[in-house]
């Protein structure tokens, strides 16, 4: 079954990336099954939701009957515990849960099992193998990744990534699909942290050397980076933004990949931020301090 406009989406793993995909799919006016193992979690993320919509009315982005389809559009469930054989009948899954490859294979496995042979299962991985995540599958030709960046609203750029299985139709119909969602996707192959996590690695990692021989403190590195380097922003807010659990678990996958390549050696002050539950934005600490809602204090 081709990607269409019509085409029914699930979002699996309703944490930061997943509740903004799924606000870009309904937006794009799809029916999007939003699901969570944790429960409450989904609920939760639509509640979260809600309040970016209200947000984007207030400043005039959004009209309030856009806001209220969209919000309409976006469907928990069916289970709280985000049990995926509860799932109904979708054309596309999007997976956007805890980058470990165990749990990311077992949720391809299920949905193999239980969706039609037609439907494409999306992962969007940072950095895993996806022909390790289609291991094993029935139809590893519907599996291929498309990845998101942080916020997926605001960011245009989607890798649509191919293993050596990917379906030729599968990969040409996703760039269309993302083009019509209002993206800009580039087609790339599946290795170690694709495109743009393979070359933010040495990005991330030097600038923490920077830090740890005290070259200078992180809003300056960051400020150095941004201003000067013409970046977006500096590596620390970048990294407290993507969450610095995700960004470590991305560095460590992309550093096992390339056979322990030292390049990609994660940093220890990066594990430090980890075990100290420093994770940046969302628990308000990491290597900056933010105020509820995430805004940055004292930066
Ligand atoms: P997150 O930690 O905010 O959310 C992950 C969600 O998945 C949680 O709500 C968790 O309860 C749920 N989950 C865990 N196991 C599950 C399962 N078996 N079934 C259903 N739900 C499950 O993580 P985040 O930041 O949204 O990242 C998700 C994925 O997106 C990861 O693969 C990450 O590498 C990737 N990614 C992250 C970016 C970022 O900036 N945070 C950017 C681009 C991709």
């Amino acid at each position: 079954m081709p990607l269409t406009d019509e085409t029914v989406v699930a979002v699996v793993g309703a944490g930061a990336m997943g509740v903004g995909i799924a606000q870009v799919a309904a937006q794009a006016g799809h029916e999007v099954h939003l699901v969570d193992a944790a429960e409450g979690a989904a609920a939760a993320a639509r509640e979260k939701l809600a309040a970016t919509l209200t947000r984007l009315v207030d400043k005039g982005k959004l009209t309030s009957d856009e806001s209220a389809g969209i919000l309409e559009r976006v469907i928990i469930g069916p289970a709280a515990d985000g049990d995926l054989r509860e799932l109904p009948p979708v054309g596309l899954v999007i997976e956007a849960v805890v980058e470990k490859l165990a749990v990311k294979h077992e949720i391809f496995g299920t949905l193999d099992d239980e969706q039609d042979e037609s439907t494409v299962l999306a992962t969007n991985t940072s950095s895993l193998d996806i022909g390790a995540i289609a291991a094993d599958l029935a139809h590893p030709e519907r599996v291929i990744g498309l990845h998101f960046f942080n916020p997926p609203p605001l960011m245009k750029l989607v890798e649509v990534v191919r293993t050596t299985q990917s379906a030729p139709e599968i990969l040409r119909d996703a760039q269309a699909l993302m083009e019509s969602w209002g993206k800009t996707p580039v087609l790339c192959t599946s290795t170690p942290g694709f495109i743009v996590n393979r070359v933010a690695r040495p990005f991330y990692g030097e600038s923490q050397r920077l830090l740890e021989a005290e070259v200078a403190d992180a809003a300056t590195l960051d400020f150095a980076l941004r201003e000067l380097g013409g970046f977006r922003m500096g590596p620390f807010e970048l990294t407290d933004l993507i969450g610095q659990d995700v960004n470590f678990a991305v560095g460590n996958s992309v550093w096992h990949q390339t056979d322990r390549d030292p390049r990609y050696e994660p940093v220890a002050v990066q594990r430090e931020l980890v075990e100290a539950g420093r994770l940046g934005r969302k628990t308000g600490h990491g290597y900056f301090e933010y105020a509820e809602g995430g805004q940055p204090v004292g930066v």
